[in-house]
């Protein structure tokens, strides 16, 4: 069976089984406390936990995954992987131990038709009813249950969250393929004994501190490794040799000219190029773009473990791309949206690539130098935190590091580069932090199960509306009623305010009864379905069950109105402008300004900005129509609707039309017609990160502040110029050349005046076996008294002068300078230096025969000349 046979086999089967047929979620979960989506069950958290309810109790999905908390161990094996697919079975209070035990042995022996006699079960160390539904129901032999430990039997997403003990099924390849020894079983860390399917008996929420309590449920989480029962079902001993990764691998081969299957170090190689091309493809797919933190960091170090596992294998080119195409020529069918974001994977892909092939220049460099200062230390072994900050800051390979320190001659201090490296484990680990399900979250949670549905939102039409207090939040907990003076989070059964999502912010206003007057300053969305408005009681009282009037701040609901609806104006002609491979990546909408952040690759030119904001422009005087409606997410594609890179729908969407011209998912309010945004513009564009740009813009009376600012400061120009407004540019660039020959004619007089003044300064000379001259001069800067001490020395016919001078800029300069006979006589121009340059609070040097300073000092400086003198005995 191909791959994709068995992924359709499994979700049919479990179809049969009543079980509801639902897509893969997005690898970037909706949820806080993960990183990103490691199983099939993260999409179902909240309804494991009793906070949302689908609609039904029976669920099966085949799910993209990715782990890569031990991206290390991935290509050392051949069945672990930074991106898999889960065959999942779910059941939300429905069926429970008994069916997932029967179901997953049937599906294994009559669909997957696998021998009985090569199958291990194992179970939780003290779960008797799992054993005994094995043995008694299902048929198991005893001797094929084993007993484990917390460790392989226990499980859960996460530190906090639904968890439960588990069941494993196990696939025996033989004796020849595992580690051989005799105590192998079911859990050794070979590959013989192959765990291909997870039974998660899900029946606790684990809190914070670890103690577990039953869910209102007992539900069912199964996981079933596509890529390992494919390796099963062909024959083979590896994932990497199954039909769909075999095929990609083929294509490492070809690039790198290595043949997999002859010598170890290279398999490793090609498995880690395999696998971590289809991270990458599906990680940006949906959504997720290299960066140095979070999820971006993870693709980051993903995609350079395998440029570098390219470089191990000679090449030295970019090479991914190629990857790329394959996985998508082989993965596109069941998953449209690499097909969909190819160009942009490919893209970002090289530029990556690119970045990535100068840092690791740099470490080469750095590397270098390392070498050379241990071995001029008489050292044998690199220092462990150097090859551990080259690893870190120029994602420069460890084993490369070897090599090269090898080829000089140099070990690497081991120990020490994996306390570093298990440290920033530790720390990356700590990073991802936990806070979904904290006090906050379960006090909405309570909410959402007292209302028992979602609260309507009526904020698209009107801006006002009657509704009850169905839920009331302090600190994270739930109260009854608020007094007068306390803030608090408020939930109403239905209401006109828009809660923060999808990059617009959130309304605000107020909710009244009698003299209880509730100002909301912010509305959020706390989980899926709830709507909650942030403020403080200012009078009165209010209590759950209360009938109030809520009503929006109309204005600045206008002013956000306007905005968003330019955002998608800008989106569009931003695509029409730059290309089509612009996508949003991100957006804020407020009343006061947008912002609007795309994948491009560089920096438009200011006649492409103005091109866009023409062209937005343009849009919004045609005064379109702007509709939005609700359909279905399977039609609105069909429709061709731009769906926002990244970001997560349901089965209904909505869609926001501008004329026809603009179709984009959006759930955010919007103006009746372009005209009301009156006019956009821009008033910013720069970098965010790798092919990352961010614009910012205003419209209507904001566009018209910052026009009529712009003016205002054009006139007063004009009025400091005296001249007219359309004068200003040529003015000032008449002025600045003017400003440059007045400056260059005020030097090249004062340069004159200096030598026509020598005269007076040769006056104050004193001999002392050579000429000298100690003397300030008015208003010079370095340069110019360096003319003045050339050309006095010049009339004097050689020997020595010591020169100061305060110049315009309120600085101090000093110079001193001789001629070889004065210094053979005893003068030194840098000792003379020394002692007075910190008369002037100044620094400087040189040699015996010219040296000088400059200094803040001004006033200083008839005491340093005074300490010249002394030092030369001429006081
Ligand atoms: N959540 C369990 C796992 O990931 C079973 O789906 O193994």
């Amino acid at each position: 069976m191909k791959a994709a046979e068995i992924r359709e086999s499994y979700l049919s089967f479990f179809e049969g089984k009543g079980c509801h047929r639902l897509p893969s979620s997005s690898l970037i979960p909706d949820d806080p406390s993960l990183l990103l989506t490691s199983a099939g069950m993260v999409q179902f958290k909240p309804v494991f936990l009793g906070l949302r309810d689908l609609g039904f109790t029976r669920a099966t999905t085949c799910q993209k995954c990715a782990r890569t908390t031990d991206i290390d161990i991935i290509g050392t094996t051949g069945r672990h992987h930074s991106f898999f697919e889960m065959l999942g079975n779910f059941s939300f209070g429905d069926y429970f131990k008994s069916e997932a035990c029967a179901w997953a042995y049937e599906y294994s022996t009559q669909v997957l038709k696998l021998d009985i006699n090569r199958l291990w079960f194992s179970i939780y160390e003290d779960d008797d009813e799992a054993e005994a539904i094995w043995r008694d129901e299902v048929g198991v032999p005893q001797d094929r249950i084993v007993r484990m430990g917390a460790k392989d039997n226990f499980w859960s997403a996460g530190p906090t969250g639904p968890c439960g003990p588990c069941s494993e099924l196990y696939y025996d390849q033989g004796p020849e393929v595992g580690c051989g020894s005799a105590d192998c079983a079911p859990g050794c860390d070979c590959d013989r004994f192959l765990e291909y399917w997870n039974l998660v008996f899900m029946q606790y929420d684990r809190a914070e501190d670890g103690t577990l309590t039953p869910l209102p449920k007992q539900n069912i989480d199964t996981g079933m490794g596509l890529e390992r029962v494919a390796a099963i079902m062909q024959g083979v001993h590896s994932n990497f040799e199954t039909d769909s990764l075999r095929g990609i691998m083929q294509c490492a081969e070809e690039i790198t000219g290595a043949t997999y299957g002859v010598d170890e170090k290279t398999d490793t190689s090609l498995r880690i190029i395999t696998d971590h091309a289809r991270a990458v493809t599906f990680l940006i797919s949906d959504g997720v773009l290299p960066s140095n933190e979070g999820r971006g960091y993870v693709l980051r170090r993903i995609l350079r473990r395998a440029v570098r596992h390219g470089r191990l294998l000679g090449v030295e080119k970019p090479f991914l791309q190629l990857l790329i195409d394959q996985v998508v020529t082989r993965m596109g069918d069941a998953y449209p949206e690499v097909v969909e974001h190819h160009d942009l994977v490919r893209r970002i892909v090289a530029s990556e690539e690119e970045r990535f092939g100068a840092t690791l220049r740099q470490g080469l460099v750095f590397l270098g130098e390392a070498i050379d200062d241990t071995k001029s230390g008489g050292g044998s072994v690199l220092d462990g935190i150097m090859a551990f900050a080259l690893h870190d800051t120029y994602g420069f390979p460890y084993e490369l590091t070897v090599e090269i320190a090898a080829e000089a001659g140099l070990e690497v201090d081991k120990a020490t580069f994996d306390v570093e490296m298990a440290a920033q484990r530790d720390r990356a680990r700590a990073a991802v932090k936990d806070d979904s399900w904290s006090a906050f979250g379960h006090a909405f949670g309570e909410v959402a199960k007292l209302i028992g549905g979602e609260v309507e939102f009526v904020g698209y039409g009107a801006d006002a509306a009657d509704a009850v207090v169905v839920g009331i939040v302090v600190d994270g907990a739930t109260v009854e009623r608020l007094e007068a003076g306390a803030s608090g989070d408020i939930v109403l059964n239905t209401t006109p305010f828009y809660g923060e999502q999808g990059g617009q912010v959130g309304d605000q206003g107020l909710i009244a009864l009698g003299d209880a007057r509730f100002t909301v300053s912010d509305t959020r969305i706390p989980m899926r379905g709830l709507i909650s408005h942030a403020g403080t009681l200012e009078g009165g009282a209010l209590a759950v069950g209360d009938k109030v009037h809520a009503a929006i701040d109309v204005e600045r609901r206008e002013r956000i109105r306007r905005n968003h609806t330019a955002t998608h104006i800008l989106h569009w002609a931003l695509r029409k402008v730059l290309g089509e491979h612009v996508h949003q990546s991100g957006s804020f909408v407020t009343p006061d300004r947008l912002r609007f952040d795309f994948t491009h690759f560089e920096a438009p030119d200011a006649d492409q900005l103005s091109r866009i904001e023409r062209l937005a422009n343009a849009k919004i005087m045609e005064n379109h129509p702007v509709r939005n409606y609700e359909t279905s997410l399977v039609t609105a594609r069909e429709m061709g609707v731009t769906a926002l890179f990244g970001e997560k729908y349901g089965e209904i969407v909505r869609v926001l039309e501008v004329g026809n011209f603009s179709k984009e998912l959006c759930g955010g309010t919007h103006v009746g017609r372009s005209s009301e945004i009156g006019m956009v513009k821009i008033i910013s564009e720069g970098s965010v990160g790798a092919n990352l740009r961010r614009i910012e813009a205003v419209t209507s009376f904001g566009a018209l502040e910052y026009v009529y600012t712009e003016e205002a400061l054009i006139t007063e120009a004009a009025t400091t110029l005296k001249c007219r407004p359309a004068e200003v540019s040529e003015k000032v660039a008449g002025l600045a050349r003017r400003l440059k020959e007045t400056e260059s004619a005020l030097a090249e007089a004062k340069r004159l005046r200096g030598s026509s003044d020598l005269e007076k300064y040769l006056a104050g000379r004193v001999d002392i076996g050579y000429p000298l001259v100690v003397t300030d001069v008015p208003d010079m800067d370095m340069a110019a008294l360096r003319d003045f001490v050339d050309a006095l020395r010049q009339h004097m016919g050689g020997g020595a002068v010591v020169a100061a001078s305060g110049n315009q800029g309120g600085g101090a300069v000093l110079i001193a300078a001789g001629d070889v006979k004065a210094v053979s006589a005893g003068f030194d121009a840098a000792a003379i230096i020394r002692e007075a340059a910190p008369f002037i609070a100044g620094r400087g040097g040189g040699k015996p025969a010219m040296a000088q300073a400059g200094g803040d000092d001004v006033a200083g400086i008839g005491a340093a000349l005074a300490s010249a003198r002394r030092l030369l005995g001429v006081e």
